[in-house]
């Protein structure tokens, strides 16, 4: 499929998408180097911007035109209109997210000259997206195709909001991110397809990376196999700018190899959450694994053109324009 194609598919998005999980504050403060215990830096200006993976996930899905239900906490403070404001200009539907008392979840991050960051995560509002909350949005929650997942928010919620879609027949697309080694088994048997990133893949396999990053000398297969040992039986491996790989057990070609989208990347925050996004809207909209991943590619290295996490995203338009134009 060549870029016209894959840019062809940008235009049938028109699916409807559950996310529920994490929505943070990102502050961000650039200096020359990170400060070391004890220590205080002078660093720029404070930049605030909305993040969190899920929220990440949900905005870069409805600029594409999916209809999107996110779900989630926000808290009593000023940034949780922020927060709730960025996803709604993104075209988000966020009135099923809960208001509880106390902060946002936030992060602190610090980045210095050579793009090293240190990151603080407060969950707050974030730790209270709970079962019974899931539950009590079990209408919309299961008329939707598609439901995303992250770890950003407590397991236990995570596991039972998996079970619940998956038992109404929404397919159930897991990102496990932050890393767990041991997700529960009832979150694997509930989840459809797996999202992970090289390095969360080669710490769920237990494997090295390779040498060099020599990615397409890896045995995919293999991995495949792997990964159906422990419950997936499709799942897409992002591989930064080395594009992707698309596994799927049943299918004729089980390894799918997603080339890379060459851009000048100015920022990748957010690239992998512009990926996964995308693919929610894809599947949404009826098209197939490795379809998803190939549109992903380009909504997502779009996304590292800009900086930031939602603010880098692009609409389908946007999209299309600046790759209709390169190729
Ligand atoms: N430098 C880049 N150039 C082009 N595309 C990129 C670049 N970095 C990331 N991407 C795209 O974003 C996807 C997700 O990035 P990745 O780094 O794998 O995820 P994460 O942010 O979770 O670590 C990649 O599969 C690729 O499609
Ligand atoms: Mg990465």
């Amino acid at each position: 499929m060549d870029t016209a194609q894959t840019l062809d598919l940008l235009a049938r998005i028109d699916g409807t998408v559950s996310v529920v999980g994490s929505m943070n504050a990102d502050y961000t403060v650039t200096t020359a180097r990170l400060p070391g215990p004890g220590e205080t830096v002078t660093g720029g200006p404070l930049e605030v911007l909305p993040g969190g993976k899920s929220g990440n996930q949900a905005a870069a899905a409805a600029k594409l035109g999916a209809t999107v239900h996110m779900f989630g906490a926000v808290g009593s403070d000023t940034n949780a209109d922020f927060l709730l404001g960025k996803l709604a200009d993104a075209g988000v539907d966020t009135g099923g997210v809960r208001r509880v008392p106390g902060p946002s979840g936030t992060t602190v991050i610090t980045v210095d000259a050579s793009g090293e960051n240190t990151i603080v995560y407060s969950p707050g509002s974030n730790a209270d997206v709970s079962v019974d909350y899931v539950v009590s949005q079990r209408d919309l929650l299961t008329a939707s195709s598609v439901l995303g997942l992250c770890l950003e928010s407590p397991l236990e919620t995570v596991t039972a909001c998996a079970r619940m879609c998956h038992d109404a027949g929404v397919r159930v697309l897991v990102n496990d991110s932050p890393f767990i080694p041991d997700l529960p088994a009832e979150l694997i048997a509930n989840a459809d397809i797996l999202l992970v990133n090289e390095h969360e893949l080669a710490q769920l396999l237990g494997v090295d990376e390779p040498e060099d990053d020599d990615w397409d000398g890896f045995d995919w297969s293999d991995a495949m196999r792997r990964l159906q040992g422990i419950g997936f039986m499709q799942a897409i491996v992002t591989l930064g700018g080395d594009g992707s790989v698309v596994l799927d057990a049943h299918a004729q070609t089980p390894v799918t190899r997603i080339q890379p989208v060459h851009v000048h990347a100015i920022d990748t925050t957010g690239c992998g959450d512009a990926f996964m996004g995308t693919v929610l809207a894809a599947l949404a909209s009826g098209m197939p694994l490795d379809d998803a991943a190939r549109i992903a590619s380009y909504v997502s290295a779009y996304a590292a053109t800009g900086r930031g996490a939602q603010a880098s995203y692009g609409t389908a338009e946007q999209v299309c324009a600046m790759f209709a134009s390169s190729h």
